[in-house]
């Protein structure tokens, strides 16, 4: 499968057989590689309520027929307006066509704006666990490090973490060092940095705090994909 990562916290997932979108904000992302009218795929799952994980859901949603997978309420949210929805439970999981997705916890919060702009309540936030060809994969959505990532590390073996980094609304890079020695996953993609100015964040330095772990990191560009 391939990874390729689309700048703050998107990314598109692809198997043989299906395409996934995680988190999906373009437009207005100034670090987006692409248009979210050239994206294709036939699941997006949601991390939490925000507008810059939310993103693009909707038109792209309409224009693929993707189903959405994501918390009851958010899952809830869209299937009223008619889209084709998958809800989960924290700790819950369901095995789709292209493999398995499991929410987690994650320290953070969920709503989206109404046409007046009052937040409407969009369920607890979560991370995610796919688990595709046998290979584990987390995106942590937004938050902050937590003791039990020690517990979905040992549950789910990870190839590849997509930890947030950029401070302020989420971990920073002390506490994505501290996820990765509880996560223990092979690689780690750092997310959620550099797309404003309150979460600019340099990976490298990331990458310096682990050195002599079995955690490498890999810092990719918006465009630039992974092999896994
Ligand atoms: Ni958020
Ligand atoms: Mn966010």
């Amino acid at each position: 499968m391939k990874l390729t990562y689309l700048s703050h916290s998107c990314a598109l997932i692809q198997t043989e057989s299906h395409a996934i979108l995680i988190d999906p904000f373009l437009t207005g992302n100034d670090l987006a590689p692409i248009s979210s009218d050239d994206v294709l795929c036939d699941f997006i799952i949601l991390t939490h309520g925000h507008e810059d994980h939310v993103g693009d859901t909707a038109a792209i949603a309409r224009r693929t027929g993707a189903t959405i997978i994501s918390n009851f309420e958010i899952a809830s949210y869209f299937e009223r307006q008619g889209f084709a929805t998958h809800g989960l439970g924290h700790g819950g999981g369901w095995t789709f066509p292209f493999g398995r997705v499991k929410l987690t916890i994650a320290h953070h919060s969920s709503s989206y704006p109404d046409a007046e702009g009052n937040l409407r309540y969009m369920g607890n936030p979560a991370g995610v666990i796919l688990t595709i060809d046998g290979r584990n994969i987390y995106h942590a959505g937004d938050t902050s490090v937590f003791l039990d990532m020690e517990l979905i590390g040992r549950m789910h073996p990870l190839e590849l973490a997509l930890l947030p980094i950029g401070d302020n609304f989420t971990m920073g890079i002390e506490e994505a060092a501290e996820a990765a020695r509880l996560l223990k996953p092979r690689m780690i993609v750092p997310v959620h940095y550099n797309t404003f100015d309150l979460i600019k964040a340099d990976p490298k330095e990331l990458a310096t705090m682990l050195e002599g772990t079995d955690t490498r990191v890999v810092a990719l560009k918006p465009g630039e994909a992974l092999e896994l």
